[in-house]
């Protein structure tokens, strides 16, 4: 309560949205923390929502999920890679148009008083509408990388993958298991020439069909660059959040339930003097933003921005390719 208290002592009335404006209209720094609630509008559903992705996956039932979040936890993307791939081209950004949302961040980029948008979406829309200093704090598709020898691939050489709904297996590793197996079989080779005994702990198999059989098995699984539940963030969030706080003098908040760490725990991060702007559909309580806009985020940056006599950039003209 202290802390709510002293804080909200920097603004005589909280809460409106001439507090908003008015703080917009004073920043250098922004800090931008944006989540699935800015490409509703697009028409990528959020999470959490009643129409959110969880609750379709929960409705749909045909992935046998304990939990929907299994779709994106590491554990269970080892033991079934299959239902990950089956489902990845619902969520694959192709052909989606960024949202006012999007394009207001470019704006704030455009004055230049963005000091960075960190954005928990994988869908890469703030890019295709422009912004260059975005942090994918959850990834994206743009990457891929093998969980066996972590050879990074570009995201186009498992979009085929995606789109078919089968799995990727990294060639690299095929190559390594096939130069592996080559070596094995020269060396029994070279040990039946000589007349010795157990070449090796494949000599309780004469067939060579075995070995090769072991190899195709083998192969790493590519897995697209995105953060699953149980995979650390990138090192790059913590390093540009250290460095981010001591400069930001405007925390906004835009479409996100914060229910996600570390994510959510950026707004603890942020000194207390730092006043914090939240614009969300729906109450988030366990958090006292010094300013709650509550509705439809693009109907809410659209307003500020009339009233701030910003224009918001037009949509890029090439949809998402
Ligand atoms: N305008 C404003 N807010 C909106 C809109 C809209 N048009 N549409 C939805 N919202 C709000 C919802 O009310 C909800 O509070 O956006 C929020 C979205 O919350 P979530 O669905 O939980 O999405 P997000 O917070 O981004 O999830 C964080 O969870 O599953 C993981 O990795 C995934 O990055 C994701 C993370």
């Amino acid at each position: 309560l202290s802390r709510v208290l002293r804080r909200r002592q920097k603004l005589p009335d909280v809460n409106t949205v001439d507090d908003a404006v008015r703080l917009l209209q004073n920043a250098k720094k922004i800090i931008v923390l944006s989540g699935a609630g800015i490409s509703t509008s697009c028409g990528i559903p959020d999470f959490r929502s009643a129409t959110g992705l969880y609750a379709q996956l929960q409705a749909e039932g045909k992935y046998e999920l304990d939990d929907p979040q299994q779709m994106f936890d590491i554990s269970y993307f080892r033991e079934h890679p299959e239902v990950f791939y089956s489902f990845a081209k619902q969520i694959y950004p192709s052909n989606f148009v960024p949202s006012p949302c999007h394009r207001w961040i470019k704006l704030l980029e455009d004055r230049g008083v963005l000091l960075r948008n960190y954005t928990q979406n994988i869908d890469t829309l703030e890019s295709l509408a422009g912004v260059n200093n975005v942090l994918q704090c959850h990834g994206s598709f743009k990457t891929a990388s093998c969980l066996r020898c972590k050879t990074r691939h570009d995201g186009s050489k498992i979009e085929p993958y995606i789109m078919s709904q089968t799995i990727p297996y990294c060639e690299t590793c095929r190559e390594e298991r096939n130069t592996e197996i080559a070596a094995i079989k020269a060396y029994r080779a070279s040990l039946k020439g000589k007349g010795k005994g157990k070449a090796s702990e494949w000599d309780d198999s004469d067939d060579d069909e075995e070995i090769d059989e072991w190899g195709r098995g083998e192969p790493g699984i590519i897995k697209p660059d995105i953060t699953f539940f149980g995979q650390a963030l990138d090192s790059e969030f913590d390093e540009c959040l250290f460095k981010d706080r001591e400069d930001v003098d405007l925390l906004v908040i835009m479409g996100t339930s914060l229910k996600v760490a570390p994510v959510s725990e950026v707004l603890s991060h942020i000194p207390h003097s730092v006043p914090q702007i939240f614009i969300n559909l729906t109450p988030v309580t366990h958090v006292k933003p010094d300013v709650l806009l509550l509705g439809d985020a693009d109907s809410i940056v659209t307003n500020l921005s009339d009233r701030l006599g910003w224009t918001i950039p037009p949509p890029p003209s090439v949809p998402h390719a």
